[in-house]
């Protein structure tokens, strides 16, 4: 049998939410494969085998679903500490290093995961890369949208020598996307790998019009992969 992407996802998902207990308070992951571990949480909520679950979502569309699930929410406002936190990436490295932002969450995202004592990251086979930004596809930052093209300038001149094309994310629409944070995201395209990772970060986050980038650095504790041989947990 030939598992379709969102099968292995759903087995990803499926596999992380076997890691949540009754009690804790759990970071909602934003996406397609989160979306299949928050119904799950949903499911099993129901059925009466959790209980006392509190989920922090990391994004107004998974509010909108932990609360059509029936799953208590609240934020960090009220929970400054997370058990555990399940969401997708768009590549994970070999050191567990993530890009992630592609659906435009990352902000809430890295607020959430970074406070959080574990961070289980669910992915299909096809998000892993030997280098981050180097898959062709965007590396996300969320800018703030007054004179965005000044930072995104400086964004393209800063990854230069990696042949960096830095472009502002449209909606379908045409219009720019906009986060739920009231932000624009740049997307950089690299021709070549950045380089040191955390020197790459440090530079990004210097820049005074950036919010966050979609680097998550040293975040994840755990990335469960699943793939067409099975799944396959790798730990920090
Ligand atoms: C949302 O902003 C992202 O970080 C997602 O978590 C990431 O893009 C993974 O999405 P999929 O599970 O839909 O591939």
């Amino acid at each position: 049998v030939i598992l379709t992407q969102d099968e292995l996802k759903k087995i990803a998902a499926y596999k992380a939410v076997e890691f949540v207990e009754s009690g804790m308070v759990l970071g909602l992951g934003t996406g397609s494969t989160a979306k299949h571990a928050v119904d799950r949480i949903g499911e099993l909520l129901r059925l009466g085998k959790l209980k006392n679950i509190v989920g922090i979502p990391t994004s107004k569309k998974t509010q909108e679903q932990a609360v059509s699930l029936g799953i208590p929410v609240s934020d960090l406002d009220h929970h400054s500490t997370i058990d555990l936190a399940i969401d997708g990436a768009d590549e994970v490295d070999p050191q567990l290093n993530l890009v992630k932002g592609r659906g435009g969450s990352l902000l809430r995202e890295k607020m959430v995961e970074g406070t959080c004592k574990k961070f289980i990251c669910i992915v299909d086979e096809s998000k892993l890369v030997k280098h981050l930004g180097g898959s062709g596809l965007a590396m996300p930052v969320e800018v703030v949208p007054f004179c965005w093209k000044f930072t995104a300038n400086k964004l393209q001149n800063l990854f230069e020598d990696s042949g960096c094309v830095a472009k502002l994310r449209n909606d379908s629409k045409g219009k720019p996307f906009v986060t739920d944070n009231g932000n624009y995201i740049v997307d950089l395209y690299l021709k070549k790998d950045i380089g040191d990772l955390q020197v790459a970060s440090d530079a990004i986050l210097r820049i005074a019009g950036v919010v966050e980038h979609g680097m998550f650095l040293d975040m994840a504790t755990t990335v469960i992969v699943a793939g067409e041989l099975g799944i396959t947990i790798k730990n920090k």
